[in-house]
């Protein structure tokens, strides 16, 4: 038989029947610890929620189907699963990572990269040969790269990110959580680790934070990660795991819609007077549209930015003159959300100061374009 889509395998999470009710949606499992039988062997599979948990695995299961990958672990944030990854790495050896990507785990980087030894190299994503030149053949232990990135939308060959690490004893971690695998399969792509920020378009709901880790092999990497969140504890909460696997039941169809309303707007908004660019890899004026529509196969995801003539003060004004989009940073929920980036990440930010951040959600096309419009009227 063919394989199910991703939507039906989404829509029917876990294909779960309870055998005894007859329930068709997973219960939760609250419990923190399970009970041994008379050998004093534990009744079933689990022992300890740190370690595992009935309703963990409806989730885990659901992922790694999802990117194709041996195996997935859920953690308690994004920066948990990611830190998780990172903490994998020993006195001096070395990480490759893009200069522009999700901030905190940059600064991260830096701290672990101060405090450890650990040698890091930042690099410029949207140039594939510095991309290269920043792994160390026999140093560089982890390439970790973000794809679109945060908040220009590069795009990262992740077939070529896979091999320079490769060719250099390194694995690749991608950050998918702006893509999703709905578009974007990075593991078949070569990648060895998939992260996501679950907090974002797999929940879609904007109310829990989690982070999801998938493997393409139970490597001895892997295996660390996992006694990594065993130990230092990591992990969401059962009603959270539970939210989360409701949002992702729908991730199909919104992210399908947040991108296609994304580019709807990205192109409304293309010959504005009043934009200096529109930054969306879904059009054909994005420097990394090729790659993106080789590695974004259905939709190129509810993320754009817009940078407005004016500078800084102009893109404030437009944020929060906007009635519709709300004001917040985060991204990937239903609604639609605006950020003014280089307020949002201080006085490090990279990011130019008349660039706005748009988070689009599933509403009515028509409608957030008209909040935009009214919004430009003004400045
Ligand atoms: C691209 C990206 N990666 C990682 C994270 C971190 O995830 P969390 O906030 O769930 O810890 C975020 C959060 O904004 C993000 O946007």
């Amino acid at each position: 038989m063919r394989k199910h889509s991703p939507r039906t395998i989404l829509a029917q999470a876990g294909h779960f029947v309870d055998s005894v009710t007859g329930a068709v949606t997973p219960p939760i499992h609250p419990s923190t610890t399970y009970a041994r039988d008379d050998d004093y062997e534990p009744i079933g599979d689990y022992v300890y929620s740190r370690t595992q948990n009935p309703t963990y695995d409806q989730v885990e299961h659901l992922a790694a189907e999802l990117d194709g990958g041996a195996e997935a672990r859920l953690f308690s944030s994004g920066m948990a699963a990611i830190s998780a990854v990172f903490e994998t790495v020993g006195i001096g050896q070395h990480i490759a990572a893009p200069t522009i990507m999700y901030h905190s785990a940059q600064d991260w980087l830096r701290r672990i990269a101060e405090k450890r030894n650990i040698g890091l190299t930042l690099f410029n994503a949207a140039d594939p040969d510095a991309l290269r030149q920043a792994i160390k053949p026999g140093e560089t232990v982890i390439l970790w790269v973000e794809t679109p990135a945060n908040p220009t939308w590069d795009v990262i060959d992740i077939a070529e990110a896979a091999a320079a690490a490769h060719d250099a004893g390194a694995v690749l971690g991608v950050d998918c959580t702006v893509s999703t695998p709905i578009t974007t399969r990075a593991l078949d792509l070569g990648a060895d680790i998939v992260f996501h920020s679950a907090t974002k378009y797999l929940n879609g709901h904007s109310d829990l934070t989690a982070g999801i880790l998938v493997t393409r092999e139970a490597d001895p990497r892997w295996e660390e990660i996992k006694f990594i969140r065993k130990h230092v504890g990591g992990v969401l909460g059962a009603f959270e795991s539970w939210l989360l696997l409701r949002g992702m039941r729908t991730l199909a169809i919104r992210f399908e819609r947040a991108s296609s309303n994304a580019l709807k707007i990205a192109q409304y908004f293309e010959s504005h007077p009043k934009i200096d660019a529109v930054l969306y890899p879904g059009l054909e004026s994005h420097p990394g549209h090729e790659i993106a529509k080789r590695q974004m196969t259905n939709g190129f995801g509810g993320m754009l930015s817009l940078c407005v003539k004016g500078g800084a003060m102009a893109a404030k004004a437009i944020a929060t003159r906007l009635k519709l989009f709300v004001s917040a940073t985060s991204l990937g929920g239903v609604e639609s959300l605006v950020e003014h980036r280089a307020t949002v990440e201080g006085p490090l930010s990279q990011v130019q100061p008349n660039l706005l951040r748009l988070s689009v959600g599933i509403e009515d096309v028509d409608d957030l374009i008209a909040d935009l419009k009214q919004a430009f009227d003004t400045i």
